[in-house]
């Protein structure tokens, strides 16, 4: 069967509305990624979209506890935000309260944290890309959650980049519905809509796998409020 060639995926038209930031919908499809952070970092993520969720929100004063090669600090530091990063990589772990000690209180948290273990980061068994089983993964993920809602102020938001893990051994993981439901157990609100985002420039787009499969192209941002949640538990 010959592949089908790549198309040009037409998006549906977005209603006109307020928003400073009209292209930011639930399909966010920017190719390029912005002079923020480094490319070459495993599992790097656009600047445009943390831009574009800043430009919207207004955030005063930034966490980002997991900062990977920097994009979110390089976005704040274009538009004047107040920003606090760490990363494990520091020797800072994001999972433990000691870690926010001193820090005060935040208005929105950027948190962008390892898919399980589709890149290993370090061989700090604090990592969460280094947690063995997805249940250990799991339980420092609601730390992290628990963590970041107690540094927020009562009105402050949360948004939080995850993708879905598969590998051949362990099969499928629907990492961003258990994502949600740690933050609905937290007392978070979800905001607004989903925001799918297409993953390009994705690693493993160029390789060829000899398995069957369907290929997922996409991340997830999904933006909380820390405010007490109608959400059914
Ligand atoms: C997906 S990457 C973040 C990439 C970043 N958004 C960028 O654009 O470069 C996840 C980061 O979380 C860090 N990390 C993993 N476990 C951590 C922990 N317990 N505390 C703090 N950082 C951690 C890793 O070192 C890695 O840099």
């Amino acid at each position: 069967m010959v592949p089908s060639p790549h198309t040009i995926a037409v998006l549906p038209r977005a209603p006109h509305n307020g928003s400073p930031v009209p292209w930011l919908t639930s399909l966010y499809h920017k190719a390029y990624p912005g002079p923020y952070g480094d490319r070459r970092y495993p599992g790097n993520c656009s600047g445009e979209l943390i831009k574009d969720l800043f430009l919207y929100f207004r955030p005063t004063r930034v966490l980002d506890p997991m900062t990977g090669s920097g994009t979110c600090a390089d976005v704040c530091r274009e538009l004047g935000i107040e920003c606090v990063s760490f990363d494990i990589r520091n020797g800072q772990d994001a999972c433990d309260p000691q870690t926010y000690e001193q820090l005060g209180l935040f208005d929105f948290v950027w948190l962008h944290p390892p898919y399980f273990r589709q890149k290993r980061y370090t061989d700090d068994p604090r990592d969460l890309s280094s947690c063995p089983t997805l249940d250990g993964f799991l339980n420092r993920l609601h730390l992290l959650i628990l963590n970041c809602r107690d540094a927020l102020r009562d009105d402050g938001r949360m948004a939080i980049l995850m993708g879905d893990y598969s590998d051949f051994e362990f099969g499928f993981c629907p990492l961003t519905y258990h994502t949600k439901r740690l933050c609905f157990g937290c007392g978070f609100r979800q905001q607004c809509t989903d925001i799918i985002r297409f993953s390009h420039g994705a690693s493993s787009s160029s390789k060829t796998y000899r398995s069957s499969f369907i290929p997922g192209l996409h991340d997830v941002c999904a933006v909380f409020d820390k405010s007490s949640s109608p959400t059914p538990q």
